[in-house]
């Protein structure tokens, strides 16, 4: 635990003074320099959005992601998640007003993990591929497995734990 906790950091000051990050370029040049979940969340989408895996914020995709992921919730990754259209309207408002305006990729992936700043974040030098194979992680997708506050918007790395 302590050797991963130091090599996180060590590794975080590397890769801040390769790309000369700065707090606008936090996440990959995707952030948009205010919180990923806004103070005033929405409990529809914590309920909804939150039953199978933590809800994840919106500030972490685009807006036109975050239309199509809400277009397809009948088939949604292998899971049945569609909505009534009322509630489908509600979320997908709040996913787009909060969504990341800072966007610089060309492209809008479905998946937060398909992005390029997240696999940038993500990658072996960060994340050694065996880690990805524990039981307590399993998925990319499972961010709370490393990030104990994702739930609440907290990627902090100082906050980072990667679990055995
Ligand atoms: C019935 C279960 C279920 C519900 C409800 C659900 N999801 Fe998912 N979602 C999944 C599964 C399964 C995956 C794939 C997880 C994996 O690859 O590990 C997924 C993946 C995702 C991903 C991609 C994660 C990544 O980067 O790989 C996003 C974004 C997402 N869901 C958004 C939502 C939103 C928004 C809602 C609410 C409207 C929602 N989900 C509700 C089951 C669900
Ligand atoms: C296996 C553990 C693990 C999982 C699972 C994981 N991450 Fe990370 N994440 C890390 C590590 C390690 C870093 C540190 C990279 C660095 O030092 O720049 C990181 C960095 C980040 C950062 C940048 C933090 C910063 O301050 O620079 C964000 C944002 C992030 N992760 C989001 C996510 C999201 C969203 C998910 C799920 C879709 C996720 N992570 C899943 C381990 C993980």
């Amino acid at each position: 635990m302590k050797t991963n906790l130091f090599l996180v950091s060590v590794i975080s000051l590397l890769s801040a003074a390769a790309f000369g990050a700065t707090d606008n370029d936090k996440y990959g040049g995707e952030n948009r320099g205010k919180p990923l979940l806004p103070a005033q969340s929405d409990t529809l989408w914590q309920k909804e959005c939150g039953s199978c895996h933590i809800a994840y914020s919106p500030g972490l995709l685009p807006a036109e992601s975050w239309r199509k992921v809400m277009a397809n919730l009948a088939s949604h990754f292998g899971s049945d998640a569609s909505l009534t259209a009322q509630e489908n309207h509600a979320i997908t408002d709040f996913l787009v007003a909060n969504a990341s305006n800072r966007w610089r990729a060309p492209t809008a992936p479905d998946r937060i993990t398909e992005t390029a700043w997240f696999q940038r974040k993500h990658d072996s030098h960060e994340v050694r591929p065996e880690i990805w194979l524990r039981a307590a992680v399993k998925s990319r997708a499972n961010c709370a497995a490393c990030h104990p506050g994702a739930e609440n918007g907290d990627f902090e790395e100082s906050r980072i734990r990667i679990p055995r």
